[in-house]
């Protein structure tokens, strides 16, 4: 779990939409560097209004974890991370019993069980054996914690608000971790056996843990009732415009020429056929970073080359995009009516570089 910052205000995302300040919370995401798609946007304050949890599915790099760890900054919240990976065990995620501390408690109760008159010592070792379940015990794992976080936090005067639970990569639970999820993702609360309490977590919806659910769809299909419990969105890749946005938020002291390479450059890309493995903005973003880095202002072949590390990931990738540099080259440099539009609303020196763009509105 990683904790809100004592030091800054909380803001609580469920009131902002509950009270029509979605955009204030778009603001907040944007400032803190996530520039998020407006159609998902609208489907997450769904997910916050109704208290119901957020699946979001796309390609890898596409900005789904991303998403709730801009959330937890922007609105300082504290933050529990489920990251799926195969043999995940649900006692790392609900809660376990520190059984070696129970022991220790019970050996020492029979010590002092001994010291009694022998009258009392059933009843005092049966209470020991009942408190041997008691919440000091327990140990609570990312999903437990942030459930008991939600209900600490609402009973708290003033209400604070809840964290963030991301369950990263889901499609790599496994069908047992996926059931286990179910009770708390209905009820908002997670059973205990023999635990004193019973249950731990919050059954009031817009009291409970904001979850937001990951799949890149790869490795298990979801089962029916764990999607069911979602509202459900599928991140898509950006159109050139957001992605521009992205990129120059993400990097902010680019230059719009190290914008316009990368974005035209990444566009060709993705059009080339037979490629099997599509840059996404995760790439677009590391290659302004090292246009940046390098102070590159054009590219020829041998520099272009120089940065396919970042985008291209197999042999057989490297090898059909050599074939192709000239037409890349020839791609970077022409004119993008869409791209080149979206700089020269930004930057006025940009339209003079475009005789073309004497035609736009802008
Ligand atoms: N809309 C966005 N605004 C700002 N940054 C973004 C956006 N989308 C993606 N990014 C950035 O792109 C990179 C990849 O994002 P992220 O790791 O969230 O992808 P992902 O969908 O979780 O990928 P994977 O499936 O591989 O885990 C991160 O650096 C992230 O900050
Ligand atoms: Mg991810």
């Amino acid at each position: 779990m990683i904790p809100f910052d004592q030091s800054r205000p909380q803001i609580n995302p469920r009131d902002l939409v509950s009270t029509g300040r979605e955009a204030d919370l778009f603001d907040l995401m944007a400032h803190s560097g996530y520039v998020p798609d407006e159609q998902v946007f609208e489907d997450f304050c769904e997910s916050l209004k109704s208290g119901r949890a957020w699946l979001i599915s796309g390609t890898r790099g596409s900005g789904k974890t991303a998403f709730p760890e801009a959330l937890a900054a922007a609105c300082n919240l504290s933050m529990c991370v489920v990251a799926g990976r195969d043999g995940l065990k649900q006692e790392e995620i609900l809660y376990d019993w520190d059984s070696e501390e129970q022991e220790v408690w019970i050996r020492e109760h029979l010590a002092l069980a001994k010291q009694l008159p022998i009258e009392e010592q059933a009843g005092f070792l049966d209470n020991a054996r009942r408190s041997k379940w008691q919440r000091r015990f327990l140990i609570l794992g990312e999903v437990g914690m942030a459930y008991d976080l939600a209900a600490i936090a609402a009973s708290s005067t003033p209400r604070k608000p809840p964290p963030v639970l991301i369950l990263d990569e889901s499609d790599k639970f496994g069908a047992s971790i996926e059931d286990s999820l179910l009770m708390p993702l209905e009820r908002g609360l997670i059973y205990i056996p023999r635990y004193e309490g019973g249950t731990i977590g919050i059954s009031d919806w817009q009291s409970r843990p904001i979850v937001i659910t990951t799949s890149n769809d790869l490795r298990h299909k979801l089962s029916s009732p764990f999607i069911s419990r979602h509202v459900y969105s599928r991140f898509s890749s950006p159109s050139l415009e957001k992605e521009l946005e992205i990129l120059s938020t993400r990097n902010r002291s680019a230059t719009s020429v190290q914008l316009a390479l990368t974005t035209k450059l990444i566009d060709a890309v993705r059009g080339i056929a037979g490629l099997e493995d599509h840059p996404s903005v995760r790439e677009s973003i590391d290659i302004v970073a090292a246009f940046e880095r390098d102070s590159v202002e054009s590219l020829n072949p041998k520099s272009l080359v120089r940065y396919f590390c970042y985008f291209v990931k197999t042999g057989s990738s490297r090898e059909l995009l050599t074939l192709q540099l000239d037409y890349l080259l020839a791609m970077i440099n022409a004119f993008h009516p869409d791209i080149d539009s979206w700089l020269a609303s930004r930057d006025s020196n940009w339209k003079l570089r475009w005789p073309q763009l004497s035609g736009y509105s802008i």
